[in-house]
């Protein structure tokens, strides 16, 4: 189990945003094992109801879209009723689907930069009272954030926008004792997201090929950047942007990966 061994977060409340399933559903599950209270939340009831039974004793679940702030809002507020307040904050709700630039429409653009990044600025804003001091924040951004890549336009816009939140918040929470960073998760097998984004044997192949360490991802490999950051261990670190990607964030996707 990832960090187990090496992270004690007995004691400590975590909440994940968006951490009913994949990556996310993977870094509560790695706080849960290394001790942490945990909360979590998403839009679907059934997959808040099913990731709370797995993360065991204590955790909290919350259904609700991060496009809602006053939802958002209250969520934080029975938390820290509950709990207390939240000493690590991951924020990684988002959507996303491979779309050509003029096969998008408006809205489908604006759904996603809702989610992504208006969702975010939601999250932070909302959580600010409700975080200890010190305290960590994580942004679930992506790369890319960093890479321009053919048919994700609305996704590269509204991850860039998220890295910038990250930095922005680092500068001015840095001296209240909160540390703000993104973590960029490379491509991770198994994910609801590489299923949209990779669906075939081939583009699967590709994408393998194009990382820089020649292998996809898992969720722990995300949880345990996640669990030093959350950490003292990462006390001096803050307004970064880190990969948990085999260096695919500088590599990048290549238009005939995305089009095999
Ligand atoms: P996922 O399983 O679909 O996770 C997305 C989570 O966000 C789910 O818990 C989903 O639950 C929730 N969510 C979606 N829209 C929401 C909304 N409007 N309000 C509240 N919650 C919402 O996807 P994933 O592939 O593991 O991705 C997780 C994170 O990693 C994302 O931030 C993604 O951008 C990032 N990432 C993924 C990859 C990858 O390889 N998969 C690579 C780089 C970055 P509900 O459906 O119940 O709302
Ligand atoms: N290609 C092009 N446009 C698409 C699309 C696709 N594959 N999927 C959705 N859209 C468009 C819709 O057509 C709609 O635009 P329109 O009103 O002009 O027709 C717009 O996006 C919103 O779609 P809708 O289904 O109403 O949005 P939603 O708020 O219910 O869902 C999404 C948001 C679209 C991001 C959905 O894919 C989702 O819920 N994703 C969460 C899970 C996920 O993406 N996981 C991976 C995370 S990296």
């Amino acid at each position: 189990m990832a960090g187990k061994a090496t992270f004690d977060f007995t004691g400590k409340n975590v909440f994940v945003v968006g951490g009913t399933s994949g990556i996310n559903l993977g870094i509560a599950e790695a706080f849960a094992a290394a001790g942490a209270r945990m909360g979590v939340a998403s839009r679907k009831q059934d997959k808040v109801d099913a990731a709370v039974a797995k993360l065991g004793e204590g955790a909290l679940g919350y259904a609700y879209d991060v496009r809602n702030y006053d939802d958002v809002a209250a969520a934080f507020a029975a938390f820290e009723e509950t709990v207390g307040k939240i000493d690590v904050l991951v924020s990684g709700a988002a959507g996303n689907f491979p779309a050509p630039a003029v096969g998008l429409s408006p809205n489908g653009f604006k759904s996603v930069v809702d989610i992504d990044l208006i969702g975010t600025f939601h999250v932070m804003r909302a959580a600010h009272k409700h975080m200890a001091r010190p305290g960590s924040i994580i942004n679930i951004s992506a790369p890319q954030a960093v890479q321009a890549m053919p048919f994700q336009i609305h996704v590269c816009a509204a991850k860039a926008g998220v890295d910038m939140i990250t930095k922005c918040l680092a500068i001015e929470w840095g001296a209240e004792g909160l540390r703000v960073n993104s973590v960029i998760p490379g491509p991770i097998d198994g994910t609801e997201g590489m299923e949209r984004l990779a669906p075939t044997e081939k583009m699967r192949t590709a994408v393998e090929k194009s990382v820089p360490m020649q292998r996809m991802g898992t969720p722990d490999d995300v949880a345990d950047l996640c669990l030093f950051l959350g950490s003292d261990a990462g006390r001096y670190v803050s307004g970064s942007i880190v990969g948990a990607d085999g260096g695919w964030s500088i590599a990048g996707a290549r238009l005939d990966m995305m089009m095999s």
